[in-house]
């Protein structure tokens, strides 16, 4: 027998075995390998808009919102990772919505960070969070945070539609925890505030209490500050963008790159879990590079592609993908094109463990 086969030095013998197997305990050898199977399993991928409204004109067509069972009362596609049952990704989830004219999506809150972007959108289509109504204009990217009520009517005579993104698959299913949900016992909660009140709160000159919105009630009263009730306006953005462009040099792996800040803070991340971006890709080819974060796109205009370790993701309006971790990858627009970018990078920089590289030439 040759000396350095492995497998048959780490043969374990039938006893050893059944002991191991009888107090629920497999030696390290063996479970290394399944360490981070998920996301190893992780894969490139995109999902075409049009294949998306297909979709959703089905579900239209075979259920009426107000059959769905309680709590899932919501017209959603899930973009589903080949990899998962349940998500695009192992942390950040996404999912497309569309709410019909005169349609509700009944009033609720849960423990999981979560925010809608506007992909079709109007002023009469309002998100209801913590009493405000926030109308949804294209492109508006608007916070619901951790445990506030939010519900979402469209008075408009469109179908309106916009991009779910929370962290559940992290909570769900690799911290194996629960995301703590509550139907409002309304179906829309009272509306108790004007218009702009949270935007109020949280400009240069802000309340002299501490903080209108200092800790999340009801579970996780005292835990921690939630992000704020926010609505980002995308024409304020988008001035952003290109005041960036007329005067800065982009980023050379995500062109010029606006973070969505915690409201609160100033400072990104927006929520503990997830992290946002504006990006705006004008200036040819990006440079490639690798890390260990996952990121997810929505393309909000313009056409390109995105190469993934080799793969070529082309992409148009309105379309998702999304970037494995370690994926190496650059961005090719094909003129100007805007993308949202998505990332659990506030995970691993939580843990000291964030990483990116360019790849050796
Ligand atoms: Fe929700
Ligand atoms: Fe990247």
């Amino acid at each position: 027998m040759a000396q350095n086969e492995p497998e048959e030095l780490l043969e374990l013998s039938s006893n050893t075995r059944s002991i191991l197997e009888k107090h629920g305990l497999r030696p390290l050898w063996e479970v290394e390998d399944d360490f981070g199977n998920v996301i190893d399993d992780l894969q490139a991928d995109i999902w075409k808009w049009d294949d998306i409204q297909t979709v959703i004109d089905s579900i239209e067509q075979d259920v009426p919102i107000a059959d769905l069972p309680p709590g899932f009362q919501r017209r959603v596609a899930v973009p589903i990772n080949a990899a998962f049952g349940n998500a695009i990704s192992n942390t950040i989830y996404v999912g497309v919505q569309t709410v019909s004219p005169g349609e509700t999506a009944p009033a609720h809150r849960h423990g999981a960070n979560a925010l809608r972007f506007t992909i079709d959108g109007h002023e009469d289509m309002k998100t209801v969070v913590a009493g405000e109504e926030f109308p949804m204009e294209n492109n508006d990217l608007i916070t619901t945070p951790q445990w506030e009520w939010h519900d979402h009517v469209n008075d408009s005579d469109e179908t309106a539609a916009w991009l779910d993104v929370l962290d559940l698959p992290l909570i769900l299913d690799s911290m194996n925890a629960k995301n703590v949900f509550e139907n409002h016992e309304l179906e829309r909660q009272p509306v108790t505030k004007t218009q702009g009140y949270w935007d109020s709160q949280y400009g240069r000159a802000r309340s002299a209490e501490e903080s209108k919105h200092n800790s999340i009630p009801g579970p996780f009263d005292g835990i921690r500050e939630a992000t704020p009730p926010y609505r980002f306006r995308w024409s304020d953005v988008l001035k952003t963008l290109h005041q960036r462009a007329d005067n800065d040099e982009p980023d050379p792996y995500d062109g010029y790159c606006l973070s969505y800040v915690n409201p609160a803070t100033g400072q990104p991340p927006l929520f503990p879990t997830m992290s946002f971006r504006a990006q705006l890709l004008n200036n040819g080819p990006t440079d490639p590079h690798f890390h260990n974060a996952t990121e997810v796109y929505f393309v909000i205009e313009g056409e390109g592609v995105t190469h993934v370790d080799g793969e070529a993701l082309e992409w148009g309006q309105w379309d998702i993908f999304v970037v494995p971790p370690d994926g190496t990858h650059h961005h090719e627009p094909d003129d100007e094109a805007l993308l949202l970018g998505m990332t659990d990078r506030p995970v691993f920089e939580a843990f000291n463990f964030y990483a990116e590289a360019e790849p050796s030439t």
